[in-house]
């Protein structure tokens, strides 16, 4: 629905476009809680075919398919459906929760590419709605993703509602074992690469880490409460704290959203990562990025800024106003536009800011957050801003604008009826790619329920000391893998190996591996590499120096889960 937001009779435009937004919201909350709804099995109107408690992506089948139901996904939406229960905001969700607990317990067994619940299956993106394994070759190169970080997040919340009302050991006999999982599997391999929330690049990401470290951190709570060994989520949450400290780049004054892939950084992955880690008991923490902290404002700030010209619909927009926002300034996916969920993050990562400083009574201005303030009042200077202060007052009133901002062009983009798709068109606003994803609907739930001030539950990130030395997780699980080619050679001449992962040396042909001749003219290596990993290799000849490939296309398979093994028997080509 359109909104007006400027009238032609003289009108406080600031109070009417607060209007306008409170009327948006008033109308599209319904609208957004049904459409949500309607995305869960087995009752959800548009979910027909996904079994009980299995939240579908989106009913689109087609430009894109994403009639799937994935981990990151559904542990978002059943996070909003769990806060709105445990607050008692809606108090008919149990039911609904406890099917969820049971969807995920069932996928959670479920063997599928990336393994066994025991060899890497939890790290699984997506899964058929029949809660069966999806096993086509998309966006799996290596698993280890954010799905049970926010999993486990998502059923903590609702295990620390029912601990008030049920004895430690039925959670511990029901609740746990599907907890603990998950939190297992965070500790154990938090410290791989693998795909970023969006799917696309294969490093660390922000998202990823962030969320990775809170629920280590209330895993721990979590397991004390229970009387079980909260050690090793200790231990590993204080090491990915630390590891978290490196995606600030203090040169560029902001976070960089992923440590692979040749992009600026600049990336929704930040913003994300802050509203979904927020935690009102923790101030404006930078260690944690806080929404409020002067580390995540920079970033906010820069993330905004990037999309201002390359968007068609933001053109003519103040440098100081709110705009639509994407995934990334780079994106190019479904033409590389303006997405819901982004826009909504921004707003909720400023009302969460806005809340914060109204609780301690203070805002400060750092050198790093100066910036992100000057846009609003180019005359305010570092300092600590008391709630009695006229800063204060224009800082916080100028943020609430831009806050309302977002949220008002998040509603001049919504379709008359309120569904929200994924994105839209950057140059006409149009709504496109998928209709109806369920993650919109939540993105703009938990915009709203920010919007009016509310708090989500504590999760312990007050008073987090960040470790001076960065230890390292435990070691990537690995196989072992024997490859053997058939290569006649010529006096002087050896065969090496390499290929796409460091242990086989990243394609580097300078310290590829040689391999023995033992069994001429089969030339050998036994490596451990990565475990439940797609792995590109080829084999090298050189002599003298000279090197020479094997022709294209590379030799290509998929690595056993942990502590297997296999034998590779190729031919040169
Ligand atoms: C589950 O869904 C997939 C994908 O639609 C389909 O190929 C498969 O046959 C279904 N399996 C069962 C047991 O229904
Ligand atoms: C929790 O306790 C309250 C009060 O004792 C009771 O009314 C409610 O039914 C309980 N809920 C559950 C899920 O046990
Ligand atoms: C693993 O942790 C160490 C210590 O924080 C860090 O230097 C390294 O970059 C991390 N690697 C990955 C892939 O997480
Ligand atoms: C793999 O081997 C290591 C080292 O022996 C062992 O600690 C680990 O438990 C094994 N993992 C599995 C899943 O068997
Ligand atoms: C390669 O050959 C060995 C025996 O020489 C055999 O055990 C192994 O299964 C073969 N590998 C493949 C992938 O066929």
């Amino acid at each position: 629905m359109r909104v007006v937001l400027f009238s032609a009779i003289s009108v406080c435009s600031a109070v009417l476009a607060q209007t306008s937004v409170g009327s948006y919201i008033a109308t599209e909350s319904p609208i957004a809680k049904a459409g949500l709804l309607a995305n869960i099995g087995a009752d959800g109107s548009k979910s027909s075919g996904a079994l009980s408690g299995v939240v579908i992506a989106s009913p689109n089948t087609v430009n894109p398919d994403y009639l799937y139901s994935w981990v990151r996904d559904s542990s978002l939406v059943f996070k909003l459906i769990i806060d709105q229960f445990t607050t008692g905001a809606d108090t008919t969700l149990l039911g609904l929760i406890q099917d969820f607990i049971t969807a995920e317990s069932t996928l959670q067994q479920v063997s599928n590419p990336s393994g066994t619940v025991e060899t890497g299956g939890l790290g699984e993106p997506k899964f058929n709605i029949n809660e069966t394994a999806f096993t086509g070759a998309w966006g799996r190169l290596t698993p280890r993703k954010d799905g049970p970080a926010l999993r486990s997040t998502a059923m903590i919340t609702y295990a620390n509602w029912l601990l008030k009302n049920t004895s430690v050991s039925n959670v511990v006999s029901t609740l746990w074992p599907v907890i603990k999982l998950d939190l297992d599997y965070v500790a154990a391999n938090w410290n791989q690469t693998g795909f970023d929330l969006w799917e696309e690049l294969d490093s660390s990401s922000f998202f990823t880490t962030a969320v990775q470290h809170r629920s280590l951190r209330e895993g721990a709570t979590f397991a004390t409460a229970l009387g079980q060994d909260a050690t090793t989520y200790t231990t590993q949450a204080d090491n990915v704290l630390c590891f978290l400290q490196s995606y600030w780049d203090s040169t560029s004054g902001y976070i960089t959203a992923n440590t692979g892939g040749g992009r600026s950084g600049i990336d929704a992955n930040t913003a994300l990562a802050s509203i979904h880690t927020f935690d009102p008991a923790a101030g404006c923490d930078a260690s944690t990025f806080q929404p409020c902290s002067d580390k995540a404002l920079a970033s906010l700030k820069v993330y905004t800024d990037s999309f201002r010209s390359i968007y068609g619909i933001n053109s003519g927009i103040a440098s100081n106003a709110a705009v639509a926002t994407g995934r990334y300034p780079e994106d190019v996916y479904q033409g590389g536009n303006p997405w819901y969920l982004t826009t909504a993050a921004v707003a909720e990562q400023l009302y969460d800011a806005l809340i914060t400083w109204s609780a301690q009574g203070s805002l400060d201005v750092t050198a790093t957050s100066l910036a992100f303030f000057q846009q609003f009042d180019s005359s305010v200077a570092v300092g600590t801003y008391a709630s009695s202060t006229s800063t204060f007052k224009t800082l916080t009133a100028a943020v609430q604008t831009f806050a309302d901002g977002f949220l008002a062009i998040h509603a001049e983009y919504t379709p008359s009826g309120g569904g929200l798709a994924e994105q839209f068109d950057r140059d006409t606003g149009v709504p496109l790619s998928a209709l109806d994803l369920t993650w919109s609907y939540a993105a703009a739930l938990t915009m709203f329920s920010a919007h009016a001030g509310t708090v989500p539950l504590s999760w312990g990130a007050a008073g987090l000391v960040v470790p001076t030395t960065c230890l390292p997780g435990p070691p990537a699980p690995v196989a072992t893998v024997t490859f053997n080619v058939d290569a006649t050679t010529v006096e002087g001449e050896n065969i090496y190996l390499t290929g796409s992962v460091s242990q086989l040396q990243n394609w580097d042909p300078t310290t590829a591996l040689i391999l023995s001749p033992a069994n001429y003219p089969i030339w050998s290596i036994t490596v451990e590499v990565p475990a439940s990993t797609i792995i590109d290799y080829k084999y090298i000849r050189q002599q003298d120096g000279v090197v020479t490939w094997e022709s294209d296309p590379n030799n290509e398979f998929t690595s056993p889960s942990v502590n297997g093994s296999t034998t590779l028997n190729d031919t040169w080509r």
